[in-house]
């Protein structure tokens, strides 16, 4: 089935009240969703002047050419970030192209606050602070109409909202509320830990799946087949670690050809990554994820607040995928408190994915550190986590990139690995085979811009991964 999930493969369209940060937020989304960006208002003053002359000509002549600006801009094929000047949107033909072309969130503003930052700046709609709050509350109310979404005025809040994240302490307990039932009705699926910890979802009946990798096999997938009893406008939920939702999703994508379902990532690793961005899969016996299908979920649910009852080693585990994305965006992700480190690393993946869905490129660039990592891990027999061996691997593409390693070995305290050096190599090269005869690696020109299919030289990456080995 092909779902329309937030702005995938549509035009993200951002309206709000002037002085709510849309032309700087949709700046900078457009940078970190590699999309073009077009302002209205800086396009109207392009071609025709500027706004305040041409409100002396009356504003029905500049609505009528803000509505032109903004159909020309909607019409494109090439999914972008469009920021509507404030009362775009009053525009019933504008607000029409909105629902049919693309993605809206609604960027919030409290009265005072926008207020404070456009008085005196000679606009012409705010002269005086009475007219101004009057327009406000005229606006409101339309704005809410033609919204898909909303959110504060940061462009993590605008990122997560456009691939359908929420992020919030507390959300957990009202996921029940947030997950409308569908026609269809409703499943949820457990990792069975959470069931122990009484971690479970309220409202509807519940199917367990084993806790950990151990659910992610054609059996339990089979099992979660069976037992389902949805229809195609169901709904599945899937609870717990990147385990159940990457084998949840997968079931999801495949019974009845396809159903709607809502990730709640429980884990650190979840939460930042495995939750986010439709890769399902299971293993197989001769590897990991060797079947899966993308699949986005219709809504990602993220309560830090789940993450309390995690042991250390697992949010171990989350803290190298932590400064994977800090390392890639060029932000020091792994200082923030934890509810904004957990929504900046998932607004930056809703980036990423956002840019390249399907991954036929770009996204390619969260394997940072990955490829010596799934050797390491090989190599060791499974014995070294893959967090661990993350963490190793992000030393290895620093290092190859000319970067400091500082980071890495100050958050996540790398330790190198008893492995044989043969075997890892030998694994690393398995999968260059996959890759076409060459080794490509992602690595870092400098913290903030990565570039991937990079080929060094054999010699190097095989010094590199030898320096991961004990011994
Ligand atoms: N689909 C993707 O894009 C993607 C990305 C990264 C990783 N992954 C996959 O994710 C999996 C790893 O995910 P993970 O690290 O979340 O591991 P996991 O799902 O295996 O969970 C780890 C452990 O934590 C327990 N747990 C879960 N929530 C808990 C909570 N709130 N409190 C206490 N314990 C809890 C689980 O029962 C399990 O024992 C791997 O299979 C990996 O391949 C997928």
């Amino acid at each position: 089935v092909v779902r329309q999930v937030g702005a995938v493969g549509r035009h993200l369209a951002l309206v709000g009240f002037m002085g709510a940060g849309k032309t700087s937020i949709g700046r900078e989304v457009a940078r970190l969703t590699e999309r073009p960006f077009v302002d209205l208002d800086e396009e109207i003053v392009a071609r025709h002047g500027s706004i305040t002359d041409l409100f002396r000509h009356g504003e029905a002549g500049f609505r009528r050419l803000e509505e032109e600006v903004a159909a020309e801009a909607l019409a494109a094929d090439e999914p972008s970030v469009v920021s509507l000047g404030g009362g775009a949107v009053m525009s019933k033909a504008t607000r029409a192209q909105l629902r049919t072309r693309a993605f809206t969130v609604w960027v919030s503003v409290d009265l005072d606050v926008a207020w404070n930052r456009v008085r005196g700046k000679d606009r012409p709609l705010a002269r005086d602070y009475e007219s101004f709050s009057r327009l406000f509350h005229t606006r409101v109310p339309v704005y809410l109409e033609a919204a898909d979404a909303v959110a504060s005025g940061s462009t993590d809040h605008v990122l997560c909202e456009a691939l359908a994240i929420k992020v919030g302490r507390g959300l957990f307990g009202e996921v029940a509320d947030l997950v409308v039932a569908a026609d269809g009705g409703r499943a949820v699926v457990v990792d069975e830990r959470l069931v122990e910890l009484a971690l479970v979802p309220s409202g509807c009946g519940v199917h367990r799946v084993p806790s950990g990798e151990t659910a992610k096999t054609v059996a339990v997938a089979e099992r979660l087949w069976q037992e389902l009893r949805i229809g195609r406008d169901g709904l599945v939920l899937a609870a717990g670690g990147g385990s159940t939702t990457d084998v949840v999703g997968f079931v999801a994508a495949t019974y009845l050809r396809g159903v709607a379902w809502v990730a709640v990532p429980t884990t650190l690793v979840g939460q930042v990554d495995a939750g986010i961005g439709g890769k399902t899969g299971i293993d197989l016996p001769t590897g990991k994820n060797l079947v899966g299908a993308f699949h986005l979920p219709a809504k990602v649910v993220i309560d830090p607040d789940a993450l309390a009852t995690l042991p250390d080693r697992e949010r171990r585990q989350g803290m190298s995928e932590v400064v994977k994305a800090g390392l890639l965006a060029g932000r020091p992700y792994w200082d923030l408190p934890e509810e904004e480190m957990v929504r900046s690393c998932a607004a930056f993946k809703a980036a990423v994915v956002l840019s390249d869905p399907y991954e036929h490129g770009r996204r390619a660039i969260l394997n940072l550190g990955h490829t010596f990592a799934h050797a390491l891990e090989a190599a060791s027999g499974y014995t070294v986590t893959h967090g661990d061996a993350v963490a190793l691997g992000l030393v290895a593409a620093l290092r190859l990139s000319g970067q400091p390693t500082d980071v890495v070995e100050e958050v996540l305290h790398p330790r190198r690995i008893r492995a044989d050096r043969e075997r890892a190599w030998a694994a690393l090269k398995r999968d260059k085979k996959a890759t076409g005869g060459q080794i490509r690696l992602v690595l870092l020109r400098a913290p903030g811009e990565p570039v991937y299919g990079v080929e060094p030289p054999e010699a190097d990456v095989r010094a590199a991964l030898d320096e991961l080995i004990a011994g």
